[in-house]
């Protein structure tokens, strides 16, 4: 059978950190206070000039050098963003024309906010199983500093910008069972009745603005908990494995508390969750392959090792995969 396999990834941060220090000089907060509710210490913000697309074919391109390929071996982009360069032509066809691809391909974006990395994944992952294509790059990038309402204390501090990248191949000599390298299974799911309580307050047809970043903090949080949480055991249980199985949780990076309250639900130990929320803040569609990408550099994720991936956004959507390094 074909498993889309992993070969490489690569990510992108801009040079500008914002401490939370830095924050307190614009809004009414302190270090203390955001670092007790969600764990973050900085973010990354994108430079005057610096759009999605410069992030996101930073992060392409260096995983395709990490991989020893070049545009020309690439079937598919699929760049997930909740903030993209214009309300259209799409993100990815920047990125396709960047990476040199010509009119080889074909490129789109994905929007499922901070689920849109596991959603861009799924899909990436079915276009190389039914045989369609055998290369495609997976983004998640965000200049989610854009949509932020800078005055508003209760979700400027959250987030960040940045990109992260991997390549998935085709391997059609895989085996079928969970011993094969490469994604093992995805799980997609949203529920639209809850798309008021984290949303923008405008959109090209609606304000014809873009609108800035609206949530209900409180309520977020019980989802995220309640749906991540769900969403991490149907996993488990579809491929037939305990979380003593799992090598890594790399969870999208939203608040450390969400995290630590999901792998306590599973037990399993800090050690082996994958954490970049303190230095990124939440990236959105980014977050997971960053922190995917910092734990392949710095060789924690090794060949062979059980991921699980899970994310939770506006819509609300959600999703989780599992995968063999
Ligand atoms: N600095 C200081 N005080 C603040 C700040 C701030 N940045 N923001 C809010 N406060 C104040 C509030 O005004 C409130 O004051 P009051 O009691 O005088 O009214 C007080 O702090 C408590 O506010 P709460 O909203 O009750 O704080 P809570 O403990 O719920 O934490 C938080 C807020 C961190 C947003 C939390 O609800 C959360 O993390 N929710 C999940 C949100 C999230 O992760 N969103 C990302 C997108 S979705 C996703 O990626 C999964």
């Amino acid at each position: 059978m074909i498993r889309s396999r992993i070969i490489s990834c690569g990510s992108y941060l801009p040079r500008n950190i914002v401490t939370n220090a830095d924050l307190t000089k614009t809004v009414d907060t302190s270090d203390e206070w955001i670092v007790q509710r969600t764990g973050i210490k900085a973010r990354h913000i994108a430079g005057e000039g610096e759009n999605t697309s410069d992030m996101a074919t930073m992060a392409a391109q260096k995983a395709l050098d990490n991989a020893g390929l070049t545009g020309a071996d690439i079937d598919a982009i699929i760049l997930a963003t909740t903030t993209p360069d214009r309300t259209f032509p799409a993100t990815a066809v920047t990125v396709q024309d960047r990476l040199g691809m010509g009119d080889h391909g074909f490129a789109f974006d994905m929007q499922a906010v901070c689920s849109g990395f596991v959603y861009a994944l799924a899909v990436a992952d079915n276009f190389i199983k039914c045989g369609q294509i055998k290369r495609a790059i997976v983004i998640g990038a965000e200049h989610f500093s854009s949509i932020l309402n800078w005055e508003d204390r209760t979700t400027c501090v959250l987030f960040g910008d940045g990109a992260g990248a991997v390549i998935l191949e085709a391997d059609e000599n895989a085996t079928g069972t969970k011993e094969d390298r490469g994604v093992l299974s995805t799980h997609l799911h949203s529920e639209g009745k809850h798309r008021d309580i984290l949303c923008t307050s405008g959109g090209p047809s609606k304000t014809q603005t873009t609108g800035m970043v609206e949530m209900n903090g409180k309520e977020v949080f019980r989802h995220a908990v309640h749906r991540m949480g769900q969403t991490i055991e149907d996993t488990l249980k579809f491929n037939n494995i305990t979380a003593a199985d799992i090598d890594w949780l790399v969870p999208h990076q939203a608040n450390k508390r969400i995290i630590d309250a999901l792998a306590k639900r599973i037990d399993l130990p800090a050690e082996q969750v994958v954490v970049t929320v303190d230095k990124h803040g939440n990236t959105s569609a980014a977050s997971i392959p960053l922190a995917l990408c910092s734990a392949v550099e710095d060789g924690r994720i090794k060949q062979g090792d059980l991921l699980l991936i899970e994310a939770m956004g506006g819509g609300l959507t959600w999703g989780s995969s599992l995968i063999r390094w």
